[in-house]
């Protein structure tokens, strides 16, 4: 085990012990895969411990959902993926807290005391551990939960940490051992394309963002073309076969015609080596299901929770097979329509284009609650890499805003949660997240004053 791990097993230690003195905790968690990964751990973890628990769902922790939360008195509160950013607000408000999240820190960290966070132990909490990672490590001080590190794996890849080093690292990958030990989950170098377990082939390749396949994404019939001019047949039903059900060799010749063609095209090498890398198998689940892979899994959660629907999501987490596992297909299905609706849209609608920034208005085309999805999707279709992306969005009372990075514009001093907590402020608004993606909520009407101030705060972080 590292330092790094052994000292926050000693704080979840602490933490653990607070909680095992409750007969019930109130869980508070964010609306999408981590957040419901880290919701899954710990409840489960609770229910294993004999601990009831009551559980919410917040789309981000604001002063109002604390007022709510201290209002009703509810005793000792886990909150996961978030809280990191207002300890000081639960302080002010009485509120008896376990925060275990990995968000950057804000304000004052000395409380709560049992405050479980990568960034507090020297970690980097953007791609070493996430939200589920730092649950699963406080899940393991609870009881014995180690079947529970795929659940962690999940949220991991939810939040995108694994496309850092084309694999996850740091604490994130000693949670993977784990998992792997303990017979839940297997890693293995393959194609990267989204959808391995569930889609038809030719599907893989017309929804490729990253990377863009020129003259494939996007065109239902030259994937079909693609596909069979290499020799992929239809299965004897005459369907289309998914990726797990091809043989190793036909995967291999796939992979290397692909890389063959993106080659042909010019594509930069760092573009091609994205079509393969590690990717995490659930093992308990079943083959062909979206559980079996990490991301897959992934979207179906954010298909649930993101539509206000985490409660089902949850149940998905904790096991349930039946209705909330078809409830969650419907919904993922209306995901999938609204990602490429959005992206049409972005597609239409075009970037602007600032000196250090680049931003679109998707107004109340896009719902606020997968606008910063479509704002890293769409970073395939601007023609700009080198900016950072900005969407804006309407939501009650105010403008969400959401914010993608590239790790290149990180190497060069970018820091998007720093930048968000700092401007939005500024106009009176409230934000934050991590360098690569964050986000915000400002006040009506001051659009224009944000994205100038913001353009020049991002310029300022280049120049440093
Ligand atoms: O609140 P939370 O930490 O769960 O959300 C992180 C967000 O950052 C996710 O929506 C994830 O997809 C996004 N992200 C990204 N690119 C990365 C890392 C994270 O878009 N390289
Ligand atoms: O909503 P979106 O996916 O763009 O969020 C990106 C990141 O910014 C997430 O980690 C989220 O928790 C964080 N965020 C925040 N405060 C907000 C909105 C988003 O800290 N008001
Ligand atoms: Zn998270």
């Amino acid at each position: 085990m590292t330092e790094q791990m052994e000292n926050i097993r000693k704080r979840a230690g602490k933490c653990a012990e607070v909680i095992k003195s409750q007969k019930s905790v109130h869980v508070v968690s964010h609306i999408d895969a981590d957040g419901l990964s880290s919701a899954g751990i710990i409840c489960t973890a609770l229910e294993r411990a004999g601990i009831e628990y009551s559980t919410r769902f917040v789309k981000q922790l604001d002063e109002t959902t604390l007022d709510k939360i201290a209002d009703e008195n509810p005793g000792l509160v886990i909150f996961t993926d978030l809280g990191s950013g207002m300890c000081e607000p639960m302080k002010a408000r009485g509120i008896r807290a376990v925060v275990s999240d990995h968000h950057r820190p804000q304000g004052e960290l000395e409380f709560p005391e049992l405050h479980l966070n990568p960034h507090l132990f020297g970690a980097n909490g953007s791609y070493e551990l996430s939200g589920s990672g730092t649950t699963y490590i406080l899940a393991s001080a609870l009881g014995k939960n180690r079947d529970l590190a795929d659940l962690a794996i999940v949220g991991a890849v939810g939040d995108m940490q694994h496309l850092k080093m084309g694999q996850l690292t740091g604490i994130n990958r000693e949670i993977l051992e784990e998992g792997v030990e303990a017979g839940v989950l297997r890693h293995k170098k393959d194609l990267t394309l989204f959808g391995k377990q569930t889609r038809p082939i030719f599907k893989l390749l017309q929804y490729s963002s990253d990377p863009y396949l020129p003259g494939l994404t996007g065109d239902e019939d030259a994937c079909i073309e693609f596909l069979k001019e290499r020799g992929v047949r239809f299965s004897k039903e005459e369907r289309w076969r998914r990726w797990i059900e091809l043989e190793a060799p036909e995967k291999q010749k796939l992979v290397s015609g692909l890389v063959q063609y993106c080659l042909h095209l010019g594509l930069p090498t760092y573009k091609i080596e994205r079509l393969v890398g590690e990717v995490y198998e659930l093992l308990k689940e079943r083959e062909g299901t979206e559980m079996r892979d990490a991301s897959e899994y992934a979207t179906l959660l954010n298909a649930t929770a993101r539509y206000d629907h985490a409660e089902i999501g949850l149940a998905v987490c904790m096991g349930n097979r039946e209705e909330a596992y078809e409830d969650a297909r419907k919904l993922l299905a209306e995901h999938r329509q609204n990602l490429v609706n959005g992206l049409v849209y972005v597609k239409k609608e075009g970037v602007t284009e600032l000196e250090n920034i680049q931003y679109f208005n998707a107004g109340s085309e896009i719902k606020e609650t997968i606008v910063g999805i479509i704002a890293g999707m769409s970073s395939t279709i601007v023609s700009n890499r080198n900016l950072p992306i900005i969407a804006f969005a309407n939501t009650d009372g105010g403008i969400k805003v959401s914010a993608r990075a590239t790790q290149d514009l990180i190497r060069r001093g970018v820091n998007l949660s720093e930048a968000m907590e700092k401007i939005s402020a500024e106009v009176g608004g409230a934000g934050g997240g991590h360098d690569i993606a964050a986000g915000a909520t400002i006040p009506e009407g001051t659009r224009d004053e944000f994205t100038q101030k913001l353009d020049s705060f991002i310029g300022n972080q280049l120049k440093k």
